[in-house]
Order: structure tokens, then sequence, then C-alpha cells
């Protein structure tokens, strides 16, 4: 399996012959190394509604024919775009022809502003576990700390975590860290920094720091096989 980070919260998966894009923010996302034109993902997958993670969903999926993962209120909503979607809920899994999802919760908000600036609520925010070729991945998606991280760490063997220390609108460097404590995993890499100004955060020195697992920040377009 091979795992590439784009910036912000821009993580892509290559497995069993599928590549898997999660929350393809990449126009208006200026670290993001993708082009929305060319990349060709077969499936899609959204932690929540914000536009910084909706991101290009519906015209790649409307080129490229990729069905898109979703909570189900944000499903319903983008699939009414004209696009393949699947909806789940919270503590739901599915197991797929590329893989294993299943929601968490997150603590945070889920709305699309649209370009008129309508919100549209799109249901509850959460993180991602996927599982695939015996490697599983947990995605956190946009969160504060909450205890049942512990939990969701106690339950599943995870490899690689990618979790939020930007501060501001998810969590910071301090909580990340413990955060990567209650889960566990083998790797854990920092995601939605830096993007814009109120997150600018020191990535290399928070995986430093972490002490349960390896932290390893990586470079945006870099690769981890595992
Ligand atoms: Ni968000
Ligand atoms: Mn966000």
């Amino acid at each position: 399996m091979k795992l590439s980070y784009h910036g912000h919260s821009v993580v892509q998966i290559e497995t069993n012959d599928k590549t898997i894009l999660i929350d393809p923010f990449i126009t208006g996302n200026k670290l993001c190394d993708l082009d929305p034109e060319t990349v060709e993902p077969d499936v899609i997958l959204l932690t929540h509604g914000h536009n910084d993670h909706v991101g290009d969903t519906v015209a790649i999926a409307k080129r490229t024919g990729a069905m898109v993962v979703a909570l189900n209120e944000l499903a319903v909503y983008l699939g009414r775009q004209g696009i393949e979607t699947h909806p789940m809920n919270i503590g739901g899994s599915y197991t797929f022809d590329f893989g294993k999802v299943k929601f968490t919760h997150a603590f945070h908000g889920s709305s699309y502003e649209e370009e008129d600036g309508t919100f549209v609520y799109t249901g509850m925010p959460g993180g991602i576990l996927f599982t695939a070729e015996g490697k599983t991945i947990y995605h956190v998606g946009d969160t504060s700390l909450f205890s049942d991280l512990k939990m969701i760490g106690d339950m599943n063997d995870i490899d690689v975590a990618f979790v939020p220390i930007g501060d501001n609108f998810t969590m910071g460097p301090e909580d990340a860290l413990i955060a990567a404590d209650w889960i566990q995993a083998d790797t854990v890499v920092p995601v939605h920094f830096d993007t814009f100004p109120v997150i600018e955060q020191d990535a290399e020195a928070f995986a430093k720091q972490v002490k349960t697992g390896t932290g390893r920040a990586m470079n945006v377009g870099e690769t981890l096989e595992i």
C-alpha cells in the first residue's frame, strides 16, 4: 500500500489496484501539488462537508466517474449534483472492493458553503478508518481532542494515523500529541497545518515529540510505502 500526502488534509492511498483520494481540496490549496484536471482516483473519501475538504470532489468525480463515499447528508447533497455516491454514517463500516471503510466521530462542524454564500447542512463530521491488505489507516479528519480516540486506538491496530495539528479550527500540536498517544499508531503524520496563516505550525517539531509510535512530517508529494 502506498500513501502520499498532498497538503492540508489531502491523502492518497494506492491499494488493490485502486487509487483512493481523501479530502481532495486542490483548487485554492496553496500547498497542494495535484492537478484537479489530471488526478485519476477510483474513489473519493470525505471526512466532512467543509469546503477545505470537499474541495474539487464534484469536478473530479464528474470527469473520472470516481465514487464518493461520505457521511449521509453530504453524500445525498453531492449525489444530487450527478455523481455516484455511497452514503454511510458514524460507527458504520462497509467492505468495498478497494478496502473497508469505517466512520468514526469527530468533534467539529460540517456544512458546505455554496458560491453564493448559502450554507448547506451536511450532517456530522467524521474520521475515517480504512483497512486493506491487512493495514489500517486512520484519517482523523478535523476534530478536537476527544477521549474516545483512546477507545479507537485500543480497538484497532492502526498502522498510520493522519492527525490534524493546525490549531484554531482543530486540535493543535499539544492536544495532537495526546491524541497520538491514545491512537497508538505505528506512524503519526501531522496534517491540516500551514495552509492558512492561522494554522501555521512546526510539523517537524511535532513529529519529533511523538512518543507513541514514530512521528513523521511528510513533505507534500512524499510517498510512504507500508
Ligand atoms: Ni473542517
Ligand atoms: Mn478543515
